[in-house]
């Protein structure tokens, strides 16, 4: 296994900020931990890294022990941190070639070309670090976290503030480098889930309450139906709240309504109806699959 934890626990206060959470991880295998502000996905990602010692439970990463080899287990991480911490009067490669220095490589210049190459840095690379953009300077996390060519890279929401086009490049970076290590990302983009995790962690506060393949979280809630319909003008809610097998009525923007019903009830018959003798038309009606966004909510609403 590449990674391992088992009853994981860290207590701040009274407050537990993740409770006993256990998972594996096999080599190579790209993994989203997902969650809702302060579930735990960061402290699960400190401990893991070796950041922050752990309130009880164990964690491994490459068969070692994060409590009693820290150092084989720093060897063997790439870890972007969350406020990605870096030092702002330090030139690009000087601070590079300065990580690469603590991980004592044999040959830490062409490691360091290479990493900037990677990570699209080139033009920016002779400047100090605080005179980067943001994307840029998430740019130097990454590479500091795969400069020493880790076998597990730790990534904590490494595409926030990035530009659509730096999104791009950095989840295809993330996809080739997914191909030969061991990957654990968090984000709140449910596009980059489906771009990237073939596997879903789902934590909310400080329990797992989902763990799976994509597809299957996905398939999970297919016991549902969901429609979403654009009419004319506004409806009472609970007219739609109020028909056979509704779950659930959320209103989005324009007259637009998604509802969510036991399956096995055609909703769009019973909208149709509704609709005309509410004199109202019905401009769009959609059956949607459940979207990643739809199975985290419905796992993580409190
Ligand atoms: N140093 C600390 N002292 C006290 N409580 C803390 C500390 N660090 C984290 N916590 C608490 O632990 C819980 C989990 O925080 P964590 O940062 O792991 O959440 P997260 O899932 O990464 O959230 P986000 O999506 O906002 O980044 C939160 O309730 C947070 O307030
Ligand atoms: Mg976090």
């Amino acid at each position: 296994m590449s990674v391992r934890i088992e009853s994981l626990t860290k207590t701040y206060g009274v407050q537990n900020a993740i409770d006993h959470i256990s998972f594996s991880i096999g080599h190579g295998e790209v993994v989203g931990l997902l969650g809702p502000n302060g579930a735990g996905k960061s402290t699960t990602m400190k401990i893991l890294t070796c950041f922050m010692p752990q309130s009880s439970g164990e964690a491994e990463v490459c068969n070692f022990n994060t409590r009693t080899s820290p150092l084989e287990v720093r060897r063997r991480v790439g870890y972007l941190p969350e406020h990605n911490p870096l030092y702002g009067d330090m030139y690009v490669k000087e601070y590079l070639l300065h990580v690469a220095g603590m991980y004592k490589l044999a040959n830490p210049e062409a490691r360091v070309k290479q990493m900037v190459e990677l990570t699209g840095l080139g033009p920016e690379q002779h400047k100090r670090i605080e005179q980067l953009s943001k994307g840029y300077r998430q740019r130097v996390g990454l590479a500091q976290a795969l400069v020493h060519d880790p076998e597990v890279l730790i990534l904590d929401e490494p595409t926030s503030g990035l530009d659509p086009n730096q999104l791009v490049d950095i989840r295809n970076l993330i996809r080739e480098i997914g191909q030969q290590k061991t990957v654990i990302l968090s984000t709140h983009i449910m596009q980059e889930v489906e771009a990237l995790c073939p596997r879903i962690i789902i934590i909310n506060k400080g329990k797992i309450v989902a763990d799976g393949s994509r597809e299957s979280l996905q398939r999970g809630k297919k016991g549902q139906e969901l429609v979403e319909v654009e009419l004319d003008g506004a409806i009472d809610v609970a007219l739609l709240r109020g028909l056979n097998g509704v779950l659930r009525v959320e209103v989005l923007s324009g007259n637009r309504y998604k509802v969510e019903a036991q399956a096995g009830n055609d909703l769009r018959k019973a909208i149709f109806d509704l609709a005309v003798k509410q004199n109202r038309a019905i401009l769009s009606l959609n059956v949607q699959q459940s979207s990643l966004e739809d199975v985290f909510r419905q796992l993580t609403r409190s």
